[in-house]
Protein backbone atom coordinates (compact mmCIF):
# COMPACT_ATOMS: atom_id res chain seq x y z
CA UNK A 1 0.00 0.00 0.00
CA UNK A 2 3.01 2.70 0.86
CA UNK A 3 4.31 1.80 -2.59
CA UNK A 4 0.72 3.40 -4.04
CA UNK A 5 0.69 6.62 -1.32
CA UNK A 6 4.51 6.71 -2.31
CA UNK A 7 4.24 7.21 -5.99
CA UNK A 8 1.31 9.43 -5.32
CA UNK A 9 3.82 12.13 -3.08
CA UNK A 10 6.75 11.48 -5.46
CA UNK A 11 4.87 13.14 -7.99
CA UNK A 12 4.23 16.72 -5.68
CA UNK A 13 7.25 18.88 -4.70
CA UNK A 14 9.44 16.78 -2.06
CA UNK A 15 8.83 19.29 0.83
CA UNK A 16 5.49 20.07 0.03
CA UNK A 17 4.57 15.79 -0.27
CA UNK A 18 6.84 16.19 2.94
CA UNK A 19 4.33 18.29 4.68
CA UNK A 20 1.09 16.68 3.32
CA UNK A 21 2.44 12.97 4.46
CA UNK A 22 2.79 14.21 8.06
CA UNK A 23 -0.18 16.08 8.15
CA UNK A 24 -2.22 12.69 6.92
CA UNK A 25 0.07 10.54 9.54
CA UNK A 26 -1.32 13.58 11.99
CA UNK A 27 -4.70 12.93 10.59
CA UNK A 28 -4.68 9.21 10.84
CA UNK A 29 -3.44 9.38 14.60
CA UNK A 30 -6.05 11.33 15.58
CA UNK A 31 -8.67 9.28 13.95
CA UNK A 32 -7.20 6.55 15.92
CA UNK A 33 -6.67 4.48 13.11
CA UNK A 34 -2.63 3.95 14.02
CA UNK A 35 -3.68 2.13 17.10
CA UNK A 36 -5.67 -1.05 15.06
CA UNK A 37 -1.43 -1.49 13.60
CA UNK A 38 -0.62 -4.68 15.79
CA UNK A 39 1.93 -4.35 18.41
CA UNK A 40 5.78 -4.47 17.86
CA UNK A 41 7.25 -7.68 19.67
CA UNK A 42 9.64 -6.42 22.02
CA UNK A 43 13.66 -7.00 22.28
CA UNK A 44 14.63 -4.43 24.36
CA UNK A 45 18.35 -3.14 25.05
CA UNK A 46 19.96 -0.86 27.65
CA UNK A 47 22.23 1.99 26.24
CA UNK A 48 23.38 5.00 27.79
CA UNK A 49 21.28 3.69 30.64
CA UNK A 50 18.05 3.79 28.88
CA UNK A 51 16.56 0.76 27.68
CA UNK A 52 14.95 0.64 24.31
CA UNK A 53 11.91 -1.40 23.17
CA UNK A 54 13.70 -2.62 20.11
CA UNK A 55 16.61 -1.07 18.30
CA UNK A 56 14.91 0.94 15.38
CA UNK A 57 14.32 4.47 16.08
CA UNK A 58 13.89 7.65 13.99
CA UNK A 59 16.85 10.23 12.89
CA UNK A 60 16.79 13.75 13.07
CA UNK A 61 15.36 16.24 10.57
CA UNK A 62 11.91 14.52 9.96
CA UNK A 63 10.31 16.02 12.61
CA UNK A 64 12.51 19.41 13.32
CA UNK A 65 9.39 20.98 15.99
CA UNK A 66 8.14 18.38 17.85
CA UNK A 67 4.80 18.72 15.76
CA UNK A 68 4.15 14.85 15.11
CA UNK A 69 5.53 13.16 17.81
CA UNK A 70 2.58 11.27 19.12
CA UNK A 71 1.69 10.26 15.21
CA UNK A 72 5.12 9.05 15.00
CA UNK A 73 5.25 7.23 18.12
CA UNK A 74 2.26 5.34 17.41
CA UNK A 75 4.05 3.94 14.21
CA UNK A 76 6.19 1.70 16.34
CA UNK A 77 9.52 3.46 16.58
CA UNK A 78 11.59 2.72 19.75
CA UNK A 79 12.64 6.25 20.48
CA UNK A 80 11.86 9.56 18.13
CA UNK A 81 14.63 12.33 17.85
CA UNK A 82 13.64 15.55 17.05
CA UNK A 83 14.86 18.70 15.78
CA UNK A 84 17.45 20.17 14.66
CA UNK A 85 16.35 23.01 16.87
CA UNK A 86 18.00 26.49 17.27
CA UNK A 87 18.07 28.89 19.73
CA UNK A 88 15.76 31.32 17.88
CA UNK A 89 13.08 30.54 15.12
CA UNK A 90 14.85 30.45 11.05
CA UNK A 91 13.85 30.13 7.54
CA UNK A 92 16.71 27.97 6.71
CA UNK A 93 17.82 28.11 2.91
CA UNK A 94 15.44 29.57 -0.05
CA UNK A 95 13.73 26.44 -1.79
CA UNK A 96 14.22 24.42 -3.82
CA UNK A 97 16.21 23.01 -1.02
CA UNK A 98 15.30 19.19 -0.93
CA UNK A 99 15.70 16.91 -3.99
CA UNK A 100 15.09 12.94 -4.34
CA UNK A 101 17.25 11.01 -6.49
CA UNK A 102 14.59 7.94 -6.79
CA UNK A 103 17.15 5.95 -8.61
CA UNK A 104 19.59 5.72 -6.30
CA UNK A 105 16.80 5.68 -2.79
CA UNK A 106 18.68 8.79 -2.30
CA UNK A 107 17.84 12.54 -0.93
CA UNK A 108 20.22 15.36 -1.39
CA UNK A 109 19.22 18.23 1.31
CA UNK A 110 20.34 21.91 1.86
CA UNK A 111 17.47 22.66 4.63
CA UNK A 112 19.72 25.18 6.67
CA UNK A 113 17.88 24.44 9.59
CA UNK A 114 14.47 25.71 8.99
CA UNK A 115 12.99 25.03 12.49
CA UNK A 116 10.60 27.14 14.46
CA UNK A 117 13.08 27.82 17.71
CA UNK A 118 13.36 26.52 21.46
CA UNK A 119 10.41 28.13 22.58
CA UNK A 120 8.46 26.33 20.42
CA UNK A 121 9.60 23.15 20.42
CA UNK A 122 9.29 23.14 24.34
CA UNK A 123 5.47 24.36 24.13
CA UNK A 124 4.65 21.59 21.59
CA UNK A 125 6.44 19.62 23.91
CA UNK A 126 4.50 20.33 26.82
CA UNK A 127 1.60 18.94 24.75
CA UNK A 128 2.92 16.14 23.74
CA UNK A 129 1.63 12.34 25.13
CA UNK A 130 4.33 10.25 24.36
CA UNK A 131 6.14 8.86 27.30
CA UNK A 132 8.81 6.59 25.35
CA UNK A 133 12.34 7.42 24.31
CA UNK A 134 12.89 11.12 22.97
CA UNK A 135 16.36 12.39 21.68
CA UNK A 136 16.47 16.55 21.35
CA UNK A 137 18.66 17.91 18.80
CA UNK A 138 19.93 21.16 19.02
CA UNK A 139 21.90 23.36 16.63
CA UNK A 140 23.19 26.72 16.70
CA UNK A 141 21.40 29.74 14.41
CA UNK A 142 22.80 30.48 11.44
CA UNK A 143 23.96 34.00 12.68
CA UNK A 144 25.76 33.00 15.56
CA UNK A 145 29.38 33.34 15.06
CA UNK A 146 31.24 30.35 15.18
CA UNK A 147 33.04 31.48 18.93
CA UNK A 148 29.87 31.78 20.00
CA UNK A 149 27.99 28.31 18.68
CA UNK A 150 28.53 26.81 22.67
CA UNK A 151 26.06 29.43 23.91
CA UNK A 152 23.62 28.10 21.71
CA UNK A 153 23.93 24.63 22.19
CA UNK A 154 23.82 26.04 26.35
CA UNK A 155 20.10 27.98 25.45
CA UNK A 156 18.86 24.77 23.80
CA UNK A 157 20.28 21.74 26.55
CA UNK A 158 18.69 24.84 29.23
CA UNK A 159 15.51 24.69 27.79
CA UNK A 160 15.15 21.55 26.77
CA UNK A 161 16.41 18.66 29.04
CA UNK A 162 13.60 18.26 31.25
CA UNK A 163 11.55 16.55 28.13
CA UNK A 164 14.70 14.87 26.79
CA UNK A 165 15.67 11.31 27.18
CA UNK A 166 19.52 11.98 25.75
CA UNK A 167 20.07 15.65 23.74
CA UNK A 168 21.84 15.07 20.24
CA UNK A 169 24.45 18.23 19.96
CA UNK A 170 24.06 18.39 15.89
CA UNK A 171 28.16 19.47 14.95
CA UNK A 172 27.80 17.79 11.61
CA UNK A 173 25.41 18.78 9.31
CA UNK A 174 26.56 20.53 6.13
CA UNK A 175 24.05 23.34 5.68
CA UNK A 176 25.06 25.81 8.07
CA UNK A 177 28.82 27.37 7.22
CA UNK A 178 31.16 26.66 9.18
CA UNK A 179 29.31 24.09 11.80
CA UNK A 180 31.61 21.34 10.88
CA UNK A 181 34.11 22.78 12.09
CA UNK A 182 33.22 22.38 15.40
CA UNK A 183 34.45 18.63 15.18
CA UNK A 184 37.92 19.44 15.66
CA UNK A 185 40.43 20.99 18.14
CA UNK A 186 40.11 23.79 20.87
CA UNK A 187 36.14 24.55 19.59
CA UNK A 188 35.43 20.90 19.86
CA UNK A 189 36.88 20.85 23.58
CA UNK A 190 35.32 23.81 24.93
CA UNK A 191 31.77 23.17 23.31
CA UNK A 192 32.00 19.80 24.92
CA UNK A 193 33.36 21.08 28.34
CA UNK A 194 30.25 23.39 28.70
CA UNK A 195 27.80 20.91 28.06
CA UNK A 196 29.26 18.70 30.26
CA UNK A 197 29.67 20.67 32.73
CA UNK A 198 25.26 22.15 32.37
CA UNK A 199 25.25 18.33 32.45
CA UNK A 200 26.56 18.15 36.11
CA UNK A 201 25.04 21.37 37.00
CA UNK A 202 21.18 19.62 35.93
CA UNK A 203 21.56 16.29 37.54
CA UNK A 204 22.74 18.10 40.57
CA UNK A 205 19.45 20.70 40.50
CA UNK A 206 16.74 17.80 39.47
CA UNK A 207 18.23 14.47 40.11
CA UNK A 208 17.91 13.74 36.38
CA UNK A 209 21.31 12.66 34.32
CA UNK A 210 20.44 13.45 30.72
CA UNK A 211 22.82 11.58 28.37
CA UNK A 212 24.71 14.06 25.67
CA UNK A 213 25.02 12.31 21.96
CA UNK A 214 27.32 14.00 19.67
CA UNK A 215 26.24 13.70 15.99
CA UNK A 216 29.18 13.45 13.52
CA UNK A 217 29.98 13.09 9.84
CA UNK A 218 30.90 10.66 7.41
CA UNK A 219 33.28 12.99 5.69
CA UNK A 220 36.38 13.52 8.46
CA UNK A 221 39.76 11.80 7.59
CA UNK A 222 41.11 9.29 9.74
CA UNK A 223 43.04 11.65 11.31
CA UNK A 224 39.98 13.81 12.41
CA UNK A 225 38.20 10.91 13.55
CA UNK A 226 40.68 9.39 15.65
CA UNK A 227 41.32 13.20 17.30
CA UNK A 228 37.42 13.76 17.69
CA UNK A 229 37.18 10.15 19.28
CA UNK A 230 40.00 10.68 21.68
CA UNK A 231 37.91 13.99 22.48
CA UNK A 232 34.81 12.56 23.16
CA UNK A 233 36.37 9.98 25.22
CA UNK A 234 38.17 12.49 27.52
CA UNK A 235 34.89 14.63 28.09
CA UNK A 236 32.94 11.28 29.13
CA UNK A 237 30.82 11.89 26.44
CA UNK A 238 27.54 9.10 26.15
CA UNK A 239 26.70 8.44 22.62
CA UNK A 240 27.75 9.05 19.03
CA UNK A 241 25.39 9.05 16.27
CA UNK A 242 27.32 7.92 13.47
CA UNK A 243 26.72 9.58 10.58
CA UNK A 244 25.18 12.30 9.49
CA UNK A 245 24.73 13.77 5.66
CA UNK A 246 27.80 13.47 3.24
CA UNK A 247 29.18 15.84 1.15
CA UNK A 248 30.22 13.12 -1.68
CA UNK A 249 28.53 12.00 -4.50
CA UNK A 250 30.07 8.46 -5.28
CA UNK A 251 27.30 6.52 -6.28
CA UNK A 252 24.65 9.50 -7.88
CA UNK A 253 27.09 10.86 -10.66
CA UNK A 254 24.19 9.74 -13.25
CA UNK A 255 21.78 11.66 -11.06
CA UNK A 256 20.00 15.28 -12.67
CA UNK A 257 20.69 16.63 -8.81
CA UNK A 258 23.83 15.34 -8.33
CA UNK A 259 25.80 19.17 -8.07
CA UNK A 260 22.50 20.49 -6.34
CA UNK A 261 24.20 21.61 -2.84
CA UNK A 262 24.13 19.81 0.01
CA UNK A 263 24.04 16.71 2.18
CA UNK A 264 23.58 13.17 0.41
CA UNK A 265 21.62 10.51 2.44
CA UNK A 266 20.20 7.27 1.76
CA UNK A 267 21.60 4.26 0.27
CA UNK A 268 24.70 5.78 -1.44
CA UNK A 269 25.60 6.98 2.00
CA UNK A 270 25.20 3.39 3.56
CA UNK A 271 29.22 1.85 2.85
CA UNK A 272 30.75 5.29 3.79
CA UNK A 273 28.64 5.83 7.05
CA UNK A 274 29.03 1.86 7.97
CA UNK A 275 32.91 1.97 7.45
CA UNK A 276 33.01 5.36 10.09
CA UNK A 277 31.11 3.07 12.73
CA UNK A 278 33.73 0.25 11.98
CA UNK A 279 36.63 2.69 12.33
CA UNK A 280 34.85 4.59 15.39
CA UNK A 281 34.39 0.99 17.01
CA UNK A 282 38.15 0.15 16.93
CA UNK A 283 39.01 3.84 18.59
CA UNK A 284 36.34 3.83 21.14
CA UNK A 285 37.03 0.20 22.03
CA UNK A 286 32.85 0.06 23.46
CA UNK A 287 33.63 3.04 25.96
CA UNK A 288 31.06 4.86 24.24
CA UNK A 289 27.97 3.32 22.08
CA UNK A 290 27.38 3.93 18.68
CA UNK A 291 24.14 5.01 17.21
CA UNK A 292 23.75 4.28 13.30
CA UNK A 293 22.50 6.72 10.80
CA UNK A 294 23.16 6.75 7.20
CA UNK A 295 21.56 4.29 4.41
CA UNK A 296 19.91 1.96 6.51
CA UNK A 297 17.23 0.70 4.16
CA UNK A 298 16.69 -2.70 5.11
CA UNK A 299 17.35 -5.85 7.31
CA UNK A 300 20.56 -6.03 5.24
CA UNK A 301 22.48 -3.05 5.72
CA UNK A 302 20.92 -2.29 9.79
CA UNK A 303 22.83 -5.68 10.39
CA UNK A 304 25.60 -4.81 8.97
CA UNK A 305 25.64 -1.40 11.01
CA UNK A 306 24.80 -3.47 14.12
CA UNK A 307 27.92 -5.91 13.26
CA UNK A 308 30.36 -3.05 12.73
CA UNK A 309 29.56 -1.74 15.79
CA UNK A 310 26.54 0.28 16.38
CA UNK A 311 23.76 -0.45 19.26
CA UNK A 312 20.92 1.22 17.76
CA UNK A 313 19.31 2.34 14.54
CA UNK A 314 17.83 5.26 13.25
CA UNK A 315 16.36 5.90 9.77
CA UNK A 316 15.15 8.82 7.62
CA UNK A 317 15.93 8.28 3.72
CA UNK A 318 15.03 3.98 4.51
CA UNK A 319 11.60 5.78 5.94
CA UNK A 320 11.00 7.76 2.97
CA UNK A 321 11.43 5.23 0.53
CA UNK A 322 10.40 2.29 2.37
CA UNK A 323 7.72 3.77 4.42
CA UNK A 324 6.59 2.62 7.88
CA UNK A 325 6.94 -1.11 7.01
CA UNK A 326 10.87 -0.46 7.76
CA UNK A 327 10.51 0.03 11.58
CA UNK A 328 8.91 -3.38 11.80
CA UNK A 329 11.71 -5.13 10.08
CA UNK A 330 14.52 -3.24 11.86
CA UNK A 331 12.45 -4.57 15.11
CA UNK A 332 13.22 -7.56 14.55
CA UNK A 333 17.15 -7.35 14.87
C1 LIG B 1 15.62 16.34 4.55
C2 LIG B 1 16.56 15.99 5.64
C3 LIG B 1 16.69 16.82 6.74
C4 LIG B 1 17.56 16.51 7.76
N1 LIG B 1 17.65 17.33 8.86
C5 LIG B 1 18.48 17.00 9.87
C6 LIG B 1 18.56 17.81 11.02
O1 LIG B 1 17.84 18.81 11.16
N2 LIG B 1 19.44 17.44 11.99
C7 LIG B 1 20.22 16.33 11.90
O2 LIG B 1 20.98 16.04 12.83
N3 LIG B 1 20.15 15.54 10.82
C8 LIG B 1 19.31 15.84 9.81
N4 LIG B 1 19.25 15.03 8.72
C9 LIG B 1 20.13 13.85 8.64
C10 LIG B 1 19.42 12.58 9.07
O3 LIG B 1 19.04 12.65 10.43
C11 LIG B 1 20.34 11.37 8.89
O4 LIG B 1 21.42 11.45 9.81
C12 LIG B 1 20.91 11.26 7.49
O5 LIG B 1 19.93 11.58 6.53
C13 LIG B 1 21.47 9.87 7.19
O6 LIG B 1 20.50 8.87 7.39
P1 LIG B 1 19.55 8.28 6.23
O7 LIG B 1 20.45 7.81 5.12
O8 LIG B 1 18.76 7.20 6.91
O9 LIG B 1 18.68 9.41 5.78
C14 LIG B 1 18.37 15.33 7.68
C15 LIG B 1 18.23 14.49 6.57
C16 LIG B 1 17.34 14.80 5.56
C17 LIG B 1 17.23 13.87 4.37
Amino acid sequence: MYSLLRKALFTLDPERSHYIAMQGLQLAYQLRLLNRLPAIPPRPRTVMGLTFPHAAGLAAGLDKNADYVDALAALGFAFIEIGTVTPQPQAGNPRPRLFRLPEQEAIINRMGFNNKGVEYVARKLEQTAYRGILGINIGKNKDTPLENAADDYLFGFRHLWKFASYMTINISSPNTAGLRDLQQGDMLKALLGALKQEQQQIEKAHQKYVPLVVKISPDLSADALQALAQVLIEQRIDGVIATNTTLERQGVEQSAHAKETGGLSGKPLQSRSTETIRALHSMLQNRIPIIASGGIMDTASASEKLKAGASLLQVYTGFIYKGPAIIRQLATL
